[in-house]
């Protein structure tokens, strides 16, 4: 694992023990299992509609909620997150569901553990990218675990939020649109009794073009480029209203060719 994966993993099991990790508090991880639209917009659950009994592995999975709407959709779900503990939260509450998912602890620009082309659908996103110093990796990674014709859905936080200070009441530029990083930032302000300057993590910005040619270089078809939404999110400092919220790119895993094919 890279000295960059390796802090923000710390940085994240230190977010989980302080309570902070399981993200997105405003959904509750049972309600999603029930009903995936609490989750998936729309967009995204069209591709979803026949993932009954589908192998399918979410990369990243953070508060698992995903995992537990795709799960009550019938999938057989495999959850990959770096942070041990993100996944023991979420080993928990998958037994409290009674629903068996696989919860492996991996690097996502290292899926050794996970077999060449045995997944149907991969999924993954939110916020993920913005993590990894090598985005090119990260999605060759979820390719090669890909069955050929399988789908690979990528639902990002849009690149066009993640540039702008925390200020209240003016728009002003952070970093510029092009500047990848990687942006430190000390996690143990926002951890109560975490010693200052303990956690340092790292983020990495991608353009919409690096998120689309890292899709096909990763040997797909593309089916869907989407934008959508534009509210402002409760948990955004700055007003973003206005601006795009989801990056969808759906692309298909391409079959290979047939051996003495001309
Ligand atoms: C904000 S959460 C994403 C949660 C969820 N996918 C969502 O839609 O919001 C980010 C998750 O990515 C995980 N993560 C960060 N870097 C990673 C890496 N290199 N490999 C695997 N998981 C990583 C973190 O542990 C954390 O659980």
């Amino acid at each position: 694992m890279n000295e960059f994966h390796e802090a923000n993993r710390k940085g994240w099991n230190a977010a989980v023990r302080a309570g902070f990790g399981q993200v997105d508090n405003t959904k509750d991880w049972r309600e999603c299992y029930r009903d995936a639209s609490q989750i998936f917009n729309k967009n995204e659950l069209k591709w979803f509609s026949d993932a009954s009994g589908k192998k399918v592995c979410v990369l990243g999975s953070g508060d698992n909620l995903a995992v537990f709407a795709l799960a009550g959709l019938g999938a057989d779900v495999t959850s990959v997150d770096i942070s041990e503990e993100q996944l023991a939260i979420a080993h928990k509450r998958a037994s409290q569901l009674g629903v068996a998912v696989r919860f492996i602890r991996s690097d996502v620009t290292d899926l050794t553990d996970l077999n060449d082309d045995t997944y149907d659908i991969v999924y993954t996103g939110g916020h993920v990218a913005v993590w990894v110093s090598d985005l090119w990796q990260y999605y060759r990674e979820a390719v090669r675990i890909l069955k050929p014709g399988g789908l690979f859905v990528v639902n990002e936080y849009h690149p066009f939020r993640r540039i702008w200070k925390e200020t209240k009441n003016s728009l002003e530029i952070e970093f510029g649109y092009f500047n990848k990083g990687p942006h430190q930032w000390d996690r143990s302000e926002e951890i109560p009794d975490a010693e200052p300057g303990s956690l340092p993590s790292y983020e990495f910005h991608w353009t919409v073009s690096e998120y689309i040619t890292a899709v096909v270089d990763a040997g797909t078809n593309l089916l869907l480029l989407d934008e959508f939404g534009d509210k402002p999110q409760a948990w955004e400092v700055a007003s973003l209203g206005g601006l795009p919220e989801a990056l969808l790119i759906v692309s298909e895993k391409k079959e290979r060719p047939t051996k003495g094919a001309s």
